[in-house]
């Protein structure tokens, strides 16, 4: 084979299909953020930061931190591929009842960027979690 050649395989991708090449699998977010050790720190800060947030601290004045924390960590080591089962309320009923508002949604996620940065979670990870939470508003939000 000429040397133009192979740079027409390789460019049209037809070298990548050789089983040399294959590339080893995607680490999954899960892995990316350092196992569950590394989530469940960065739960612990999220739930004390959320205590004492000025503007949805008093929703977890009587929260369990330890508790909470644990739950989340299952929550988010599940979605993010790890090997965890969430095994808490589903988000409409844990959220019931709690006149969450936008704001106060906002509120917490800026709470949880903040702890991200403070762990030293990468940018572009943060946004992967966020996109994952985000659709969790539908549930959690009931003041509209
Ligand atoms: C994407 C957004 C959210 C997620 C993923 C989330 C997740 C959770 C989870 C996993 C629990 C535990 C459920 C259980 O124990 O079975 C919980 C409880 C709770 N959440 Fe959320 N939540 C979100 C937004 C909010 C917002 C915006 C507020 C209010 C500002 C809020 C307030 C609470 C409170 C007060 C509890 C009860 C904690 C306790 O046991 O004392 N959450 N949430």
């Amino acid at each position: 084979m000429n040397k133009s050649m192979m740079a027409i395989l390789v460019a049209s991708g037809l070298m990548l299909s050789a089983p040399v090449m294959a590339q080893p699998a995607q680490p999954s977010l899960y892995q990316q953020l350092g196992g569950k050790d590394n989530i469940r720190s960065l739960m612990d800060d999220f739930v004390q930061r959320l205590k004492a947030d000025s503007r949805i601290g008093e929703q977890f004045k009587n929260t369990d931190a330890a508790r909470l924390a644990s739950q989340l960590t299952d929550q988010v080591c599940e979605a993010t591929g790890g090997p965890c089962k969430y095994v808490g309320l589903d988000m409409k009923a844990a959220h019931a009842g709690m006149n969450i508002t936008k704001a106060h949604f906002n509120a917490l996620v800026e709470v949880l960027q903040a702890s991200m940065n403070a762990k030293g979670v990468p940018f572009d990870k943060q946004l992967e979690i966020l996109s994952m939470l985000a659709p969790m508003h539908r549930d959690v939000i009931t003041v509209r």
